[in-house]
């Protein structure tokens, strides 16, 4: 698939946006490892923060202990999620899921989740019960019991909690896949509704969380307080892999509800001493560079920019986004002339016109990105959150050479698109799935 779509590099080293291969030449880095290096790769203070704890020889995963960083990084990311009470601290995103869908289940005794269409939130078996792309469900059932409606919908998740049994509603205020943002409004009136029915609502923030958006939280755009929050991904700087799941001190209360309970869910990694510290410094940072007001004001300067494209270019429909999470979606072009290569790619697997842009950012301006799902003609941007005018800059100029060329039938492009739809046609599996 690396092959296919052009990807099969090796780098040497990385620093903030830009990756760096054997022969010196740098990589602009929109991807940031699925959205891990909020921070940038290697920050210096994140990595001072790491050394100290190697050198200072902490007693780290006692289990029977009360240790301090778990309890300080808590103390912090509650801070900036009032109405949470509690953390627990696991090793990945889909980690943080599995443990807010049981503690729902458990708080509210309940065994119904209900998640929305194109939702992602993890590949482990409780997190893909909650998938809503059949492409990663198919094959693995039966799930956990489900039901899935439609992102945006309060008519529809009216209509599911009336069917009773519902524990919580999990989603992204942004979805992954496709970059798809909630109306105004729509997770509060979530948030009453289900509360009104007794169950709960989670925001997964493991890719928008921490800074992303332009908020902390990206349910913080909206005027709503959820009951549950998963975060992971940016939480270490991209060093080790954490999780963590808040939530609010009466659910916890249930489910650790006694001396012979207090284990019930727990991860022996989860809390350990490196990911502690990097999360604790990655929060400094995050802090002290002002990153979040940062992907507000770079990420609104770039939608901007792009914006103003839409009309130039007639294969590009649209932008949309928030901060620095960023969709450019395709579609057919009106003129006869690009209409025989849209539909050259499209015969053979939709999203093929996306990926085409993504390589040839890569193989021409050596700017790294993603489409942003499966089967979509869209691509997703989510550089760090440290990138300033120089990469907005770099970005423009790529993404507006490579759609020149696609405008004008430009026949390198269009040869590497040749190249995808014998890929796809031969080797399916080679363009996908988009991980969202
Ligand atoms: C919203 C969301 N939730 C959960 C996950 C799963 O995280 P992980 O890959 O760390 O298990 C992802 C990963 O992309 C995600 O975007």
């Amino acid at each position: 698939m690396l092959h296919a779509i052009g990807f099969d590099q090796v780098y040497e080293r990385a620093q903030g946006a830009y990756l760096y291969d054997r022969d010196g030449n740098s990589y602009a880095d929109f991807l940031a490892g699925f959205g891990v290096f909020g921070v940038g790769r290697n920050h210096p203070v994140v990595r001072a923060a790491l050394h100290e704890v190697l050198d200072g020889e902490l007693a780290d995963l006692v289990q029977f202990d009360t240790p301090l960083l778990p309890g300080l990084l808590a103390e912090q990311l509650l801070a900036k999620a009032p109405g949470l009470d509690r953390v627990y601290f696991c090793n990945s995103g889909t980690e943080a899921v599995e443990a807010a869908l049981k503690f729902a289940r458990y708080a509210t005794g309940r065994p119904r989740i209900i998640y929305c269409d194109h939702a992602f939130h993890g590949l482990t078996a409780g997190s893909l019960s909650v998938n809503g792309a059949a492409e990663f469900r198919q094959g693995f059932d039966p799930l956990l019991p489900d039901a899935r409606i439609p992102f945006g919908s309060l008519d529809a998740l009216q209509a599911e909690l009336r069917k009773g049994g519902v524990a919580a509603l999990i989603v992204e205020p942004i979805q992954g896949k496709g970059v798809q943002v909630a109306p105004p409004g729509y997770l509060a009136g979530a948030r009453k509704l289900l509360h009104d029915h007794g169950a709960l609502l989670i925001c997964d923030e493991v890719q928008t969380g921490l800074g992303r958006t332009g908020r902390f939280f990206a349910y913080q755009h909206d005027d709503v307080e959820p009951d549950m929050v998963t975060v992971a991904k940016a939480l270490s700087g991209g060093f080790v892999p954490v999780g963590a799941t808040l939530a609010k001190d009466w659910i916890f209360g249930k489910v650790y509800s006694s001396m012979d309970r207090v284990l019930v869910h727990d991860s022996t990694f989860g809390a350990n001493a490196m990911a502690m510290a990097a999360g604790l410094a990655s929060l400094a940072v995050i802090e002290d560079e002002q990153l979040v007001s940062s992907a507000e004001r770079t990420g609104g300067a770039l939608q901007a920019a792009l914006a103003e494209l839409v009309d130039e270019y007639e294969m590009l429909a649209g932008v949309r986004g928030r901060g620095l999470m960023i969709a450019l979606e395709f579609s057919k072009p009106r003129s006869l002339k690009l209409r025989a290569g849209w539909n050259m790619l499209q015969a053979a697997r939709r999203g093929l016109f996306a990926q085409m842009v993504v390589g040839m950012l890569f193989r021409r301006h050596r700017v790294l990105t993603q489409v942003a799902g499966d089967y979509m003609e869209v691509i997703k941007l989510l550089p760090p959150l440290t990138i300033g005018d120089t990469e907005v800059a770099l970005f423009l100029d790529a993404f507006a050479d490579v759609m020149d060329d696609a405008h004008q039938g430009g026949g390198l492009m269009w040869d590497f698109g040749r190249t995808l739809v014998k890929q796809a046609v031969s080797r399916p599996a080679a363009s996908g799935p988009g991980r969202g």
